[in-house]
């Protein structure tokens, strides 16, 4: 069986976490394969509404087992929140956990690290979640980082206190950057022994046992593809590979045992954190959306930025990741507008063009003017249903991305989604 991979095309908060819970009964795993507590994965049903940073977004279904990979950054503090939470509430999530060993810790100085780096950067900072992703993942490509695996050494100890060393002698670089550890770090040992207590596995190998054994398998993604290290608009990005190779390497399986890729995005666009925004609307239609789409960080409760959807940006995501399906969120927000603009190209000194420019900064949009549908659609649950002008948009967004709409969803909800075509997992 191949693994399949879902993952946002835009600038995060697609709907990820929302789409994974709804396809999980046709999982035996979901995994995550990057990023960390910077993700914000929100799941709704029976009126309930949970927000997931480190667990994948299977673990409400009781058969499937749920995997935090190796590419995964893992702040221990975090993890043991999220599970004392759910588990409050009568989830049982542990015995349907599996962590990786070869996961890197986030350590309360890497949170202390990202927070000076972005404020010595001053009007150019990123808008970090200061979650510690950056520093974390500077740590691993550094050859410094300490994993989960490390935890069950005799040498723990001794090595946290040479990498926290090193990390406040960075810390003292900065200038007028004040810090207290004497509340954090006992919290952060106590989250130590706990997270000890969990499933701490060789994870490709159990991964790729899995996929011989025919399990079906889906690897959920973090972010988006604008966010990636190497394709997003680059420096304001995380610090991972968001894209369909970074499940390869995240989970320790080879290219060839990839099979479908789900690419998620909204009808319109989100982004939160600095960087260029083609689309961006700072007027009250953006407001509106905001309103209309409750576009606040589900990480740090931030506002986010709101504009018109970018086919060539959206495009370029599908190119990079190969995708097969595309799932259409938020397709109910647009209800409000009796008229929706879709960027078709951007205007350059040189004319018209598709490509993504190297300073997105300064790409002018060019826009088509589509109907929009005007009625609500949030209790639509078949094609059919749906409004003409939506299906014209849908059929417009699939000629222009050359790859079917499979799924669209309505609502928040597990139940608020529909089925364009016949999907056979
Ligand atoms: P993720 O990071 O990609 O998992 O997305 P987030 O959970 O950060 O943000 C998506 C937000 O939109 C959440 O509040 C979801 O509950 C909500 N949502 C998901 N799909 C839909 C949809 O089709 N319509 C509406 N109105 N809300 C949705
Ligand atoms: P989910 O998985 C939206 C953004 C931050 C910032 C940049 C770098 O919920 O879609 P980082 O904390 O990684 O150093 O921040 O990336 N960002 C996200 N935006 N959704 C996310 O995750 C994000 N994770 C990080 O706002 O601009
Ligand atoms: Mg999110």
């Amino acid at each position: 069986m191949p693994i399949d991979v879902l993952l946002g095309l835009q600038w995060g908060d697609e709907g990820k976490g929302k789409v994974v819970d709804t396809f999980t009964p046709h999982y035996d795993v979901v995994a995550r394969f990057q990023g960390g507590p910077n993700a914000g994965h929100t799941i709704v049903f029976n009126g309930k509404k949970y927000v997931l940073h480190l667990i994948p977004s299977g673990i409400f279904h009781e058969d499937t087992v749920c995997l935090v990979g190796n590419g995964v950054v893992i702040d221990p503090i975090t993890l043991k929140r999220e599970i004392e939470t759910l588990e409050a509430t009568g989830e049982q999530i542990r015995g349907k956990l599996r962590i990786s060993q070869r996961a890197h810790l986030i350590l309360p100085t890497h949170k202390l690290l990202d927070a000076a780096s972005e404020q010595a950067k001053g009007d150019q900072k990123i808008g970090s979640t200061l979650r510690g992703i950056g520093p974390t993942y500077m740590d691993k490509t550094g050859r410094n980082g300490l994993r989960v695996g490390d935890l069950l050494s005799d040498e723990f100890e001794d090595r946290y206190k040479a990498l926290v060393t090193k990390h406040k002698k960075m810390l003292d670089q900065f200038y007028q950057f004040e810090y207290d550890l004497s509340e954090i770090e006992p919290q952060f040992l106590e989250a130590v022994e706990f997270l000890k207590g969990l499933q701490l596995i060789n994870s490709e190998s159990f991964i790729n046992q899995e996929l011989k054994a025919g399990k079906k398998i889906l690897a959920e993604g973090a972010q988006g593809t604008l966010l990636d290290i190497e394709f997003g608009s680059y420096p304001f990005v995380t610090s991972s590979n968001t894209t369909t190779s970074g499940a390869c390497v995240g989970l320790g399986v080879p290219p060839s045992s990839i099979g479908r890729v789900f690419g998620i995005f909204k009808a319109y666009c989100t982004r939160v954190g600095s960087g260029p925004f083609p689309t961006e609307l700072n007027d009250e239609v953006g407001e509106e959306i905001r309103k209309a789409g409750s576009e606040f960080g589900a990480t740090t409760g931030r506002p986010r930025r709101t504009g018109w959807i970018d086919l060539p940006l959206l495009k370029y995501a599908v190119q990079l990741n190969g995708v097969t399906d595309l799932i259409m969120t938020k397709a109910d927000v647009l209800s409000i507008k009796d008229e929706i603009m879709v960027c078709t190209a951007y205007k350059t000194d040189e004319g018209l063009t598709q490509d993504i420019p190297f300073e997105q900064e300064n790409a002018v949009p060019v826009y088509e003017p589509h109907k929009g549908w005007g009625v609500d659609v949030t209790e639509v649950r078949s094609k059919e249903n749906l409004p003409q002008e939506l299906k014209d948009y849908i059929k417009y967004l699939e000629g222009y991305l050359e790859v079917p709409i499979t799924f669209v969803s309505v609502g928040p909800d597990r139940e608020q989604i529909m089925e364009m075509h016949a999907l056979e997992v």
